[in-house]
């Protein structure tokens, strides 16, 4: 793959070329390698003829790409997304003296001579080489279905078993599913109309989540279901909702009637969590930074490649006041590619601080804006934070900022960028994010068409593409009529490209 484009990301995985979705198959091995599969289409810039394109990684962010995992079986019948397990204890007799086996469960997509969808069936593969090749179950399906909307399986394991999460599409309900092996299952219940149901739900995930009351105190773990919905967006197209709750086993409750969406921004869908991360760690997950209502049509089909992944991200659960359960979901520990300090200040003031870093090859950086000393009342209206991303040739910008005193506080402005017109590329976003404890922060990763945001260490994040026609290079950060004894610290930071 040819990773120079301009709209290339740098620090966030990407195909080598042609047409990416999902994150499929996530698992991190006995030695600390973590797989990424992913729905790919290795022939066209478009949606179609879907694959397994297999990549691994020692940090999650340096990533080398392996040959595709997973073929269509046969004609018309297509690799649709799904997980993978490390069966340690070699439950499904796949596995002689090996412990490190690992078996991928997946959607088989059949479609009809008329191109209409055909049945859509859960399958099985089983890997001797830790995930490099898979050998197709010969008895496959294990879970067969009259429906053609029964699809994306993802299983974890839970005590003495696996469960099976996986969507009936079109009925807005998710089928939980037990087993000794990975090749019998039993239906045990379905979770079924919560939240939004949008036309179809997708891509299910069942998440051991530990939950951290306000002061920070890590309380014993929940279990949380992630619904992707698509389209039904509250602002367009494809988004996940998720539902904090617990789980016996063969049933998942809801915590309470809530729908909550997990990203304020329109680019982050159909996300999943590894598989083979320790209890005693945050779970681990990445989604797709696309939405399909536009994913198509985007410019990097000018550079062959379309769609990149949002950063690897830490999550836990934390139960805020007057807002209840919340999903925090912050970038994986980045230390392996955040570069040298350009720029550092203490106190911003009331002036801005602009950062030109066009000398940096990668084009990307990392920057962080935190806020101290704010009373509990009496916040002026007009009191901001706010960055702005621009290219000095141009005049494009993508920006952002929050209001201090204001109701909406928090707002995304991507219609500075020109570089690409759809009727759905929706330009703005806003979301509430409450200060607490007198402090607010910000943080940001801007990576050549993608920008990532966490407000308050991730308890609001929005993942947005953008296309600019020439490349953002200059950042201004700026804080105004913060009130008496407020302070606000700003670190800016080029991020080092992982596949230069
Ligand atoms: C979600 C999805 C899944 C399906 C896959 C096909 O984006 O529609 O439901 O398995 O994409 O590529």
């Amino acid at each position: 793959g040819d990773y120079r484009g301009r709209y290339r990301p740098q620090v966030h995985f990407s195909p080598p070329k042609n047409f990416m979705n999902d994150p499929n198959g996530m698992f991190r091995d006995e030695n600390g390698t973590w797989h990424l599969y992913y729905q790919y289409n290795p022939t066209q810039n478009k949606a179609g003829n879907q694959h397994w394109g297999h990549a691994t990684s020692q940090d999650l962010y340096h990533w080398t790409n392996q040959p595709i995992a997973l073929f269509p079986p046969r004609k018309n019948v297509y690799i649709f997304s799904g997980s993978a397990v490390i069966d340690r204890d070699n439950t499904s007799g796949f596995f002689r003296n090996k412990s490190n086996g690992v078996v991928a469960i997946y959607t088989l997509a059949e479609y009809l001579s008329d191109g209409s969808p055909g049945p859509q069936s859960q399958a099985i593969a089983y890997s001797y080489d830790g995930g490099f090749t898979f050998i197709p179950y010969d008895r496959n399906p294990v879970l067969d279905s009259n429906s053609s909307q029964f699809r994306d399986p993802k299983v974890v394991w839970y005590q003495d078993h696996w469960v099976m999460v996986v969507a009936y599409a079109q009925e807005f309900s998710i089928g939980i599913f037990t087993s000794p092996n990975l090749i019998d299952w039993t239906h045990a219940s379905n979770f079924s109309h919560h939240g939004l149901l949008g036309l179809q739900w997708e891509c299910p995930n069942l998440v051991r989540m530990p939950f951290y009351a306000e002061d920070g105190q890590r309380q014993d773990d929940m279990w949380t279901m992630l619904v992707s919905i698509n389209p039904g967006a509250p602002v367009g197209g494809s988004i996940t909702e998720y539902f904090p709750g617990t789980f016996n086993g063969t049933h998942f409750e809801a915590a309470d009637s809530a729908a909550r969406i997990a990203d304020f921004g329109k680019d982050n869908y159909a996300g999943q969590f590894f598989f083979g991360v320790p209890d005693n760690e945050d779970p681990v997950s990445m989604a797709w930074a696309s939405n399909w209502q536009y994913t198509q049509t985007v410019p990097t089909g000018q550079e062959d490649w379309r769609s990149a992944m949002s950063l690897p991200r830490r999550n836990h659960l934390k139960k805020l006041d007057r807002v209840g359960w919340k999903l925090v979901s912050s970038p994986f520990d980045m230390q392996p590619i955040m570069g040298e300090t350009l720029a550092y200040n203490q106190n911003l003031g009331n002036e801005a601080l602009v950062i030109d870093f066009s000398g940096q090859a990668s084009n990307a950086i990392y920057w962080e804006v935190n806020v101290t000393g704010l009373p509990k009342s009496g916040i002026p209206e007009m009191a901001t934070v706010n960055f702005t991303l621009l290219s000095p040739t141009t005049a494009e910008y993508v920006r952002g900022g929050y209001y201090f005193g204001g109701d909406t506080p928090f707002y995304l402005d991507r219609g500075g960028a020109k570089g690409f017109d759809d009727v759905f590329f929706t330009d703005k976003f806003s979301t509430n994010s409450l200060f607490r404890d007198n402090s607010w922060s910000m943080s940001g990763v801007m990576d050549r068409s993608i920008l990532e945001l966490f407000l308050n260490g991730g308890v609001d994040s929005a993942t947005t593409t953008f296309f600019a026609t020439q490349p953002l290079k200059v950042l201004e950060l700026a804080a105004s009529n913060l009130p008496h004894g407020a302070r606000a610290s700003a670190r800016v930071n080029v991020l080092k490209s992982s596949w230069q």
